[in-house]
């Protein structure tokens, strides 16, 4: 019997023991595996190949993710957290921009090395944040020189952007109780004019209302990489400062990030507060009662299914910015075009027709990678106008041509389209279903 119960408690230990070997274990191999997939991204990013380079960049925040669960110290996991948004913000970013992306813009995050968790300790220096949480919002205002002429069609959604500030700015009937929206949610496909729209919002209520309005410009996975853990401190600066100087507009920029469940597990105790956060921020919870105080809350997002369902439906407005169509092309074609001095030989229709399923951003890259060409055909001797001086250099007249088709059937080989029309559909039918 005792024999029998030593070796019941022997097989127990074992298997305890042989438990928390294989738990101990898993650290170290995750920070490989991590490791391992930075080393493919990254050699799949600088042979040009995009696509292999964000799926590596994608597995290579799930794994960091996963780490995070490792880590001894909340700075830690923290520290290892903001890497994994880090790594998945720069895959969303090749996917978006693509392979032409000029390298010096996209930067590529450092590799996780043991650094990561040092870097942890040294952020957490008790004082430091506050003063960086101040420091973080006023970094956020933002003043816009874009106007509503500079966004090409969607003329709709500029008059319901426009019905909505006037009817909240407005002095009501006596008596008369008028409710208005305070949030509004722009999704669709990368590119299509989101940021834009959210700017030129801005710009409109400095212009007609007299003393400040604010703009707060809001990245939300720069704010999550950067603050993980104070992240909801933030939120709650951001909309202390927006309540002072109302009207004022917080724009929350790649909204997903901030309330859906990335890494598909348990949410974290920071993540469960940055929720509750942005609820009561969205309800207007600090503000009730004043009518005299509006923050119009706008926030962007390419992937409205990631977003929590009691977030969505704080969004009195939600409106799907598509990928152009017929008459935007036209109005964007015209801005990145004529409103800069090109000349085209050949009807501007044709140009419309074969730019169809190219976002706004793409539309505007095509046209900067035709005239980059034409100009760089036209004037091949200018590198060695700079060896023969500056005197000789500035006397040089640039030379141009009007653009052919065949100029953007060129740079039609360098951007092509991230967004198929199935993820469009995706876009259509998902907005069908929230109604
Ligand atoms: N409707 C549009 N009119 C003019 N330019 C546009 C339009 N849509 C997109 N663009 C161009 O594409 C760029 C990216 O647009 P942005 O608003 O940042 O897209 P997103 O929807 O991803 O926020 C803009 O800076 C602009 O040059
Ligand atoms: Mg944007």
């Amino acid at each position: 019997m005792v024999i029998g119960n030593l070796l019941f408690c022997h097989d127990a230990i074992a298997r305890c023991l042989f438990l928390e070997d294989r738990l101990m274990d898993l650290g170290p191999k995750l920070k490989r595996a991590c490791d391992d997939a930075l080393h493919k991204a990254k050699m799949a990013w600088k042979s040009g190949d995009s696509e292999t380079a964000a799926a590596n960049f994608e597995a290579a925040s799930k794994t960091m993710f996963k780490y995070a669960e490792y880590a001894q110290s909340r700075s830690m996991e923290y520290a290892r957290k903001r890497k994994a948004i880090e790594y998945r913000d720069f895959a969303r970013r090749l996917r978006e921009v693509g392979i032409e992306a000029p390298a010096g813009k996209a930067k590529l995050p450092t590799p996780p090395s043991s650094n990561v968790d040092e870097d942890a300790r040294h952020e957490s220096v008790a004082g430091e944040t506050d003063k960086s949480i101040s420091e973080a919002v006023s970094a956020l205002v933002h003043t816009s020189t874009i106007t509503w002429d500079d966004i090409g069609g969607l003329e709709e959604t500029k008059r319901d952007i426009k019905y909505t500030l006037g009817l909240s700015l407005a002095k009501p009937p006596e008596g008369v109780k008028i409710t208005t929206f305070r949030n509004m949610l722009f999704y669709g496909p990368p590119g299509t004019g989101k940021t834009l729209l959210a700017a030129a919002t801005s710009n409109s209520l400095k212009v007609t209302t007299e003393g400040q309005a604010l703009f707060f410009n809001v990245k939300v996975s720069g704010v999550l990489s950067k603050y993980f853990g104070e992240s909801s401190k933030i939120i709650s600066e951001i909309y202390g400062a927006a309540r002072d100087n109302s009207p004022s507009v917080v724009f929350l920029d790649e909204f997903e990030s901030l309330t859906s469940n990335r890494d598909g597990g348990e949410q974290t105790g920071a993540e469960r507060r940055i929720l509750s956060t942005i609820l009561a921020e969205l309800d207007g919870l600090a503000e009730k009662g004043r009518s005299d105080i509006f923050v119009l809350t706008i926030a962007a997002t390419n992937r409205p299914w990631e977003i929590d369902a009691a977030v969505m439906s704080r969004f009195e407005k939600q409106i799907l910015i598509p990928l152009p169509d017929e008459e935007t092309r036209q109005a964007i074609l015209e801005i990145q075009l004529f409103k800069k001095g090109y000349q085209i030989d050949f009807e501007l229709h044709e140009l419309i027709d074969d730019t169809e399923g190219y976002s706004g951003r793409e539309i505007e890259r095509l046209c900067k990678q035709a005239t980059s060409q034409m100009i760089g055909e036209l004037n091949v001797d200018l590198p060695e106008l700079i060896d023969r001086g500056l005197a000789a250099t500035r006397g040089y007249q640039v030379k141009v041509r009007p653009l052919t088709l065949a100029d953007f059937e060129r740079a039609k080989t360098y951007i092509k389209p991230v967004t198929s029309p199935a993820e469009m559909q995706r876009y259509l039918d998902w907005s069908v279903e929230a109604d």
